[in-house]
């Protein structure tokens, strides 16, 4: 089947989707992005997705001017064009082409990359799936609230993560834990959530968030703040939460078998509360 991308201001054929080898996305993972899931053609969350976009450009001084009704519109084109139902829409922006240099010149151009994959979600439902994780060395630099491509840390820890036959790999930094490759990390201890703050440390996940006001409207207890490897091996549950993995339940870590290898009661509710915020509409 014919697969489409969107490059700058045109819709084209995927396999001619391409930038010059100059571009600082490819040099300098000078570029930012964002991933947004959707489910039956209908985008989650998108707004929140925007509004980090804005951020992360700002704090980079890439100069792209979202303009978010545009944006909206190429992405449910592009998942009408893939025929497809359920996925994430790709967006990437990079600051450019320019001959190679660390520093950026002024006038130079962003590149908009945009696309579609495919993905099926681990819903609450019958198959709902816990993981396994690895703990791993947190590599990265000091600013993991901007969504960079810079991303060689979350590479190497996620391929071990995979090598040793788990799902996803949780960071540790300075024996506390930030966040995961690719998702933020909660435990439960005694009916109380715990996640690291959203800081400089970890990227502010969208969510995270929409899982945040889900827990103030129930009445649950949370505390934004960081956790020691300790806890999260002695904790009742642990889950992820990411705009590909919704809330997905973490039941071993290490050789550590978390609440008996069995999904939690708080996840679950968790899960089940996120899903129904986009499945029932
Ligand atoms: C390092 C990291 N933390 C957290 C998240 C979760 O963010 P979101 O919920 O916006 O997908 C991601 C998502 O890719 C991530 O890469």
């Amino acid at each position: 089947m014919l697969k489409y991308a969107y490059l700058n201001s045109k819709y084209v054929k995927f396999k001619n989707a391409k930038v010059h080898i100059e571009d600082r996305g490819l040099q300098f993972a000078d570029s930012i992005y964002e991933v947004v899931s959707f489910y039956n053609q209908q985008l989650i969350d998108f707004e929140f997705h925007i509004k980090r976009l804005k951020y992360s450009l700002k704090e980079l001084k890439i100069k792209y001017v979202v303009n978010k009704d545009k944006l909206k519109k190429i992405f449910n084109k592009l998942i009408i064009l893939n025929k497809l139902k359920n996925g994430i829409v790709y967006l990437q922006i990079t600051r450019g082409v320019q001959p190679r240099d660390h520093c950026y010149k002024n006038n130079i151009i962003p590149n908009l990359i945009i696309y579609t994959i495919n993905k099926k979600f681990n819903f609450p439902d019958k198959n709902f799936k816990g993981e396994k994780a690895i703990t791993y060395r947190d590599l990265r630099w000091k600013r993991r609230d901007i969504k960079t491509v810079s991303l060689l840390a979350n590479v190497l820890a996620k391929r071990e993560a995979v090598r040793k036959n788990a799902y996803e790999a949780i960071l540790i930094d300075k024996d506390k834990i930030t966040e995961a490759t690719a998702s933020n990390v909660w435990i439960v201890k005694n009916n109380k959530l715990i996640t690291h703050p959203a800081n400089t440390d970890i990227l502010k996940g969208i969510t995270r968030e929409s899982v945040k006001k889900i827990i103030k409207i129930n009445k649950l207890q949370l505390d934004e703040k960081s956790f020691t490897i300790k806890q999260l091996y002695n904790a009742d549950e642990v889950f992820i939460t990411s705009s590909t993995n919704l809330v997905t339940p973490i039941i071993k870590i290490d050789t550590k078998i978390i609440n008996k290898g069995k999904i939690g009661d708080i996840s679950l509710q968790l899960a089940t509360l996120y899903a129904n915020c986009f499945i029932n509409e």
